[in-house]
């Protein structure tokens, strides 16, 4: 075990990014420095802010470097240790290269216990995906017994977990999602009260009026765009609107504009808050304690989508942007 596959950013996308933008190769397998981990790669996570990272400019995370392995979240198998805080056979989860091993500090991983959740909720329900939806939902949109939340992109990762933390919670909960299989899980499995698919209705603003006959208290947004221009109208006075993504956006070049929002946000008072995960860092641990609950009490339910294979990690990223995932888009790339 000398050479290894890894994939690199191999030039930028300006629009929808292709297959080749992304250059996977063979290189060495990387020796251990002190207090390093060598953990082989066993699930792969692919999520749409990395569309973002691709691309040379400033956000809250530094962009990859072209020429350079594209990192992420991953769950992997420590193989050799030179810390003394992990041994061959730990699982371990981190921000790690899209590659088959990776040479980790030890600070940079966390073990996690493959006893009391199967290893892929660990990058999606108790993961970084969980803990979105939990934050936003629960600190931002906070909505009480009887209110009605609306959550676009409701059928991936964040949002089917969101909306069902707004059912715990006692709020009337409607989903948007692409397609019928999706609009059909978020009723039939994950405990919706209603569910619309954006692609196939008429006029999804009239849908969502319908749906909606108390208007919309909480607005759990995913994805911006026309979705969302469907939805302001129809926010209550003091709505809250957690805005977690705008993925209809990050395709698009140059300026993007659609009605604007700001004479919904002073008729109705609305508060308008974006966040990012890590703005709740220090609560981690918490959140994911809570989500580990509700997962173990029935009340939460979760969906993944896992590839197979090394090589498909670009198609399976490609593939949040045509829809293709329902629930967490994860690629299994060894046996557990
Ligand atoms: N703020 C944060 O810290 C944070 C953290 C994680 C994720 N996010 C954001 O949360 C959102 C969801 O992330 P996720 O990881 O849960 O991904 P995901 O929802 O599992 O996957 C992306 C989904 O977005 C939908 N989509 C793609 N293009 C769309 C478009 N033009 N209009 C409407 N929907 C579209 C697709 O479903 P359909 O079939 O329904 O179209 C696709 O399955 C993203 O915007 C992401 O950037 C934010």
């Amino acid at each position: 075990m000398d050479k290894q596959k890894r994939i690199l950013l191999s030039k930028r996308p300006e629009g929808m990014p292709e297959r080749n933008h992304f250059r996977i190769e063979e290189g060495p397998v990387p020796s251990l420095g002190e207090n390093q981990v060598l953990v082989q790669t066993v699930y792969v996570s692919v999520d749409p802010y990395m569309r973002g990272r691709m691309e040379d400019t400033k956000s809250y995370v530094p962009p990859f470097k072209l020429g350079e392995v594209i990192n992420g979240g991953i769950v992997g198998k420590v193989v050799s240790s030179r810390s003394t805080h992990f041994s061959a056979g730990d699982y371990v989860t981190g921000h790690l290269g899209w590659q088959e091993y990776n040479a980790a500090d030890e600070n940079n991983l966390r073990k996690i216990d493959p006893e009391s959740a199967p290893l892929t909720a660990y990058l999606g329900a108790l993961g970084m995906p969980g803990l979105t939806a939990y934050f936003g939902m629960t600190r931002i949109g906070s909505p009480q017994e009887g209110e009605t939340v609306v959550v676009s992109g409701a059928a991936g990762a964040v949002g089917m977990i969101a909306g069902q933390i707004a059912k715990i919670r006692g709020a009337e909960v409607i989903g948007i999602a692409g397609t019928e299989e999706k609009t059909r899980y978020l009723t039939d499995t994950a405990g919706f009260d209603k569910a619309l698919n954006y692609k196939t209705e008429e006029n999804l603003h009239e849908a969502l009026k319908d749906a909606c006959p108390d208007g919309v208290d909480v607005y759990f947004d995913n994805t911006g765009g026309p979705v969302s221009e469907a939805v302001y109208p129809l926010m209550n006075d003091f709505g809250r609107i957690p805005q977690c993504g705008a993925i209809s956006s990050y395709n698009k070049s140059g300026d993007d504009y659609g009605p604007r929002i700001h004479p919904y946000i002073v008729k109705s008072r609305l508060r308008l808050q974006g966040f990012i995960v890590s703005d709740y860092a220090r609560e981690f641990e918490s959140g994911a304690r809570q989500l580990g609950s509700w997962l173990q009490e029935g009340k939460l339910v979760y969906e993944e989508t896992v590839n197979e294979g090394f090589d498909s990690i670009p198609d399976a990223f490609l593939g949040l942007f045509e829809g293709k995932n329902l629930g967490k888009q994860l690629i299994k790339v060894s046996e557990e």
